[in-house]
């Protein structure tokens, strides 16, 4: 039994419909903060469940949309598609990972018309 600011989320995670990870890489991975989030999701976890999983819902979408200074991106996704799976035990079984390179720039990306678009994509297919 962990008791901290996670434990008035979990039933907003549960019954939601979708969420959103908006996040910067830090030295090639999640950020510490976003990592001890994704930690407490072991909140859901049941080994009873042939799924490991007691969610109430297992339909939900989860988007991770990142940002980092430089690169590379291609590493970089596969890292954050690693990082979302695990997700799956809160019951976000439905993922998509976007990554914004060159970002360290303030305001950069309104002038990256591939990471805007991935950006409303993301966002459609999250409100589908
Ligand atoms: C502690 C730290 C580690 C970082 N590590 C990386 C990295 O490994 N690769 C990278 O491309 N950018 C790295 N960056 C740059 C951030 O990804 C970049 O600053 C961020 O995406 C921009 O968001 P911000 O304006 O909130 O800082 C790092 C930044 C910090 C502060």
């Amino acid at each position: 039994m962990q008791k901290d600011d996670f434990t008035a989320l979990i039933p907003e995670i549960d019954s939601c419909d979708a969420m959103l990870i908006l996040a910067p890489v830090y030295w090639d991975q999640f950020p510490a903060q976003l990592k001890a989030f994704l930690d407490r999701t072991y909140s859901f976890m049941d080994f009873t469940q042939p799924d490991f999983s007691m969610a109430g819902r297992k339909d939900k979408k989860l988007a991770g949309y990142f940002f980092a200074g430089f690169g590379p991106v291609d590493v970089y996704t596969g890292m954050v598609e690693t990082n979302l799976k695990s997700f799956a035990t809160a019951g976000f079984r439905d993922y998509k990972a976007h990554v914004a390179g060159d970002a360290n720039v303030p305001g950069s990306i309104m002038d990256k018309a591939d990471d805007l678009k991935a950006a409303d994509e993301v966002c459609e297919w999250l409100l589908a």
